[in-house]
């Protein structure tokens, strides 16, 4: 089962998160990459329910800034200050953010004219870093509820298990930086 890309959109949505959360967690058995964790992320969840993008915005400069990470779909903006938009929001509150409308979220960034609704989750590491958020968008309105809220949280909880990467060699170059 581990090989295949599932399409689960014709599962009730809570039950297709448990199948998508054992095939991710039997997909990465074994790695210890964070990038090609959020790679295999984005293409499972991203397929499984045929949205219209799907992906990550690293954290770059903590409190400041995100750069965009491993994705699928449409080209993503580059980059998004903290605050600005939904990824923006949910990465300043640290804090899952579902908007059944784009257009009612003052600010949003619209990448692709398409997307209607989206849900972004913060990503945290074991030291309760914030290092990257979750976007996923969707052409439909309203499509996120909360088993969707539920599942992608789970799944997030994989990068809480080490320190990250990025952190630490954040943390190695300061070090290195002082006389
Ligand atoms: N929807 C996001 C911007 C990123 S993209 O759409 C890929 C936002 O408003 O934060």
């Amino acid at each position: 089962m581990a090989e295949v890309t599932l399409d689960l959109r014709d599962r009730p949505r809570a039950e297709a998160y448990d199948t998508l959360q054992e095939h991710v967690d039997a997909v990465l058995e074994g790695i210890d990459d964070e990038i090609a964790e959020m790679a295999t992320i984005a293409c499972l969840v991203h397929n499984a329910f045929g949205h219209l993008w799907t992906g990550f915005y690293r954290v770059v400069e903590p409190g400041s800034l995100l750069r965009v990470g491993p994705y699928q779909g449409t080209l993503g903006c580059l980059e998004i200050a903290f605050g600005r938009g939904v990824c923006g929001a949910a990465a300043a509150e640290r804090r899952t953010v579902v908007v059944e409308d784009v257009n009612e979220f003052p600010g949003h960034i619209a990448c692709d004219g398409r997307s209607l609704s989206e849900i972004v989750l913060p990503v945290t590491d074991a030291d309760g870093r914030l290092i990257a958020v979750f976007d996923v968008d969707s052409e439909h309105r309203a499509t996120f509820n909360d088993d969707d809220r539920v599942g992608l949280e789970r799944m997030m909880k994989r990068f809480a298990r080490r320190p990250s990467v990025s952190s630490a060699s954040v943390v190695e170059a300061t070090a290195v930086a002082v006389p």
